[in-house]
C-alpha cells in the first residue's frame, strides 16, 4: 500500500497561540475604536509604507503574530476614517464594535446563506422582515440582503424590466419587445442607477434624465410630458425612479406625485433611498414618506444609515412573485429535498443574481437586539438635529453660504467671502477640502452643484458630536482665510 502522505490543514498547529493573538487582536481592536477620536481622520501613506504593498506573492508562509504586526504597521495606521467623528465625505457609516464582532462570527460559522436547512438561513430572513417592518412594507412582500445600495438598485430594475415583459425578457431577451423600453428618473440620481439600465440592456440613451426644481426635486410636470411624449413616438415607458435623498444634497422626489404618475401610465414606482429611506422611521418624516410603502421596489443601505459595517445593503419588493420570477432557477445540483441539510427555506438564489452570499445578517441582527430599533431611530434624529445645527453655524456667518437647501442629513456649503471670483471660489473651496483632510482635521467630500464647487457633509456618522461642526467651521475660516 502507499504510504500516506503528511496530511495539512490550515487550522493552527498551536490552537493556545493562534487564541492568544486572537485575543490581541480583539483588545486592539477595541482600543483602536474606543480612542478614535484621539487620532487624525486621514493621514496620507507614506511612499515607503505603499512599497511594501507591492511585495509579490508570497510563497512561503511565516508566523500570524508576524503578519498581524505587518497589519498593525501598514495597514491599519492608513484607515479611510470612516469610523472617526469627523467623517462626513460621500455617504459612508461608521460600523460599530458589537457589528465588528458578529461579523467575527459569522466569519468563523463561515455560513453560506443561500440554500440549506441552518440557522443563517432563518436569521437573514427574521432581517429581511425587520427591514419590511420599518420600511412599512406588508409581511406579504419580499426581499433580499445585497452587498450594497448599487447591486440593490440593480436587483430592482431587473426585477422591474422582467416584470415589464411578465418575465418573457427571461427567455427571449430585449430582441422580441415590440418598443423600446424608457427610464425617468431625475438629473440628481445616482450613478449606479444609470449604470444598471446600461447592463440590462435598456441603454443610456433611454434614461430620461429629467430636470429638478431649485429644490433639487425631480420636475414631475416635464417627466410627465417626457412619458407623454415618448408614447407619441411609439416608445414604452415601464418604469420611474423616485429619489429618496439625492445622494448630492439629500433631495427628496414627491413621491405622491411619482405614484400617482406609476398608476395613471401602469409604470413600475423605484425607489433609490439609499441612506434617506431611513429617514423614515422618523416621526418628522413619516408624513413625507409615506408612500415609500406604496413603491414597487424600494432600496436602502443599512452600511449608511444603519450604521452597519461595510457590506450590507436591501431592496424589498411589494410582490414576492415577481421577485421570484426574475431570478427562480432550478440546476440539478441545488434540489431541495424533504429532510437534512437540503431542506429548509426557498433557496435564496431565487432571488437575485448571487449563489453563494455571505452571513451579514448576523451584524444586523446582533445590532438591532443589542439596541433596539429605538436607539437608531434616535441616532437617525441626532444627525438629523446636528446637520440642522451646522446649518445656523453656516448662516450666521457672513464669509459661508449654504449651497443647496437642507431636508435631512446632507449639507452643502462653501467659504464665499465678498469681493472673490467664481473660479477663485472653486480653487479656494477645493484647497479648503484638501487641508482639512491632509491635517487629519476632518473628512467632508465635495461635490459641483450649478457649476459651483461645494464643500460636501453627508452625515451617516454616530459618533460626531456638536463640537465636531464647531471644529469644522472654525477650521474652514480659518483655512480659507490663510488662502485668501
Ligand atoms: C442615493 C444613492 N444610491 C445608491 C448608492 C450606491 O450605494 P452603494 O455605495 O452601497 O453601492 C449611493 C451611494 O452613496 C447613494 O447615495
Amino acid at each position: 500500500m502507499k504510504e500516506k502522505q503528511k496530511e495539512e490543514t490550515l487550522d493552527p498547529n498551536n490552537w493556545n497561540t493562534m487564541r492568544a493573538t486572537a485575543h490581541q487582536m480583539v483588545d486592539d481592536m477595541m482600543d483602536f475604536l474606543q480612542s478614535i477620536d484621539e487620532q487624525p481622520v486621514w493621514k496620507p501613506i507614506p511612499e515607503d509604507v505603499k512599497e511594501t504593498y507591492k511585495s509579490t506573492l508570497p510563497h512561503h508562509g511565516q508566523p500570524l503574530e508576524k503578519v498581524y504586526q505587518e497589519f498593525t504597521r501598514e495597514i491599519l495606521p492608513y484607515y479611510k476614517g470612516n469610523i472617526h467623528p469627523s467623517f462626513w465625505a460621500w455617504v459612508q457609516g461608521t460600523g460599530s464594535p458589537t457589528a465588528a464582532m458578529a461579523d467575527m462570527l459569522a466569519s468563523s460559522m463561515n455560513s453560506n446563506v443561500t440554500i440549506g436547512e441552518h440557522s443563517a438561513m432563518y436569521i437573514d430572513a427574521q432581517v429581511i422582515n425587520w427591514c419590511k417592518e420599518m420600511m412599512g412594507f406588508e409581511s406579504s412582500a419580499s426581499g433580499l440582503l445585497t452587498s450594497g445600495g448599487s447591486m440593490a438598485n440593480f436587483t430592482a430594475l431587473a426585477v422591474a424590466r422582467s416584470t415589464f415583459t411578465n418575465h418573457q425578457v427571461r427567455f427571449s431577451g430585449l430582441r422580441d419587445l415590440q418598443s423600446q423600453l424608457v427610464v425617468y428618473c431625475s438629473v440628481e440620481t445616482h450613478s449606479c442607477v444609470i449604470k444598471s439600465i446600461e447592463v440590462l440592456g435598456i441603454g443610456r440613451d433611454y434614461i430620461r434624465m429629467i430636470p429638478t426644481n431649485d429644490q433639487y426635486m425631480v420636475d414631475t410636470n416635464i417627466m410627465e410630458q417626457h412619458i407623454q411624449a415618448d408614447i407619441a413616438a411609439g416608445l414604452q415607458p415601464f418604469c420611474i425612479i423616485a429619489n429618496v435623498g439625492t445622494v448630492n444634497t439629500g433631495a427628496i422626489d414627491n413621491l405622491e406625485k411619482i405614484r400617482s404618475l406609476c398608476d395613471q401610465y401602469q409604470l413600475w414606482m423605484h425607489v433609490d433611498g439609499a441612506f434617506g429611506a431611513l429617514a423614515k422611521l422618523l416621526p418628522a418624516f413619516q408624513d413625507r414618506l409615506k408612500l415609500i410603502e406604496k413603491a414597487d421596489s424600494l432600496v436602502f443601505d443599512l452600511h449608511k444609515w444603519m450604521y452597519m459595517p461595510y457590506e450590507v445593503g436591501c431592496v424589498l419588493f411589494r410582490s414576492s412573485e415577481d421577485h421570484r420570477a426574475t431570478f427562480a432557477i432550478e440546476p440539478n445540483y441545488l434540489l431541495k429535498h424533504d429532510q437534512g441539510l437540503a431542506a429548509g427555506p426557498d433557496s435564496l438564489n431565487n432571488f437575485g443574481l448571487e449563489l453563494s452570499r455571505g452571513f451579514k445578517a448576523l451584524k444586523v441582527w446582533m445590532s438591532i437586539k443589542e439596541q433596539g430599533i429605538n436607539k437608531f431611530i434616535r441616532l437617525i434624529q441626532q444627525n438629523v438635529d446636528q446637520i440642522d445645527y451646522l446649518k445656523k453655524l453656516v448662516e450666521s456667518h457672513e464669509d459661508l453660504e449654504l449651497c443647496a437647501p437642507v431636508t435631512m442629513n446632507v449639507l452643502c456649503f462653501r467659504y464665499a467671502p465678498n469681493g472673490i471670483n467664481q473660479e477663485i471660489l472653486d480653487e479656494i473651496n477645493k484647497e479648503i477640502v484638501m487641508a482639512l483632510q491632509v491635517r487629519g482635521i476632518a473628512s467632508p467630500s465635495s461635490t459641483i452643484l450649478n457649476g459651483r464647487y461645494c464643500i460636501r457633509v453627508a452625515h451617516v456618522n454616530h459618533r460626531s458630536k456638536y463640537t465636531d461642526f464647531d471644529q469644522l467651521i472654525d477650521e474652514v475660516l480659518g483655512i480659507g482665510r490663510e488662502l485668501y
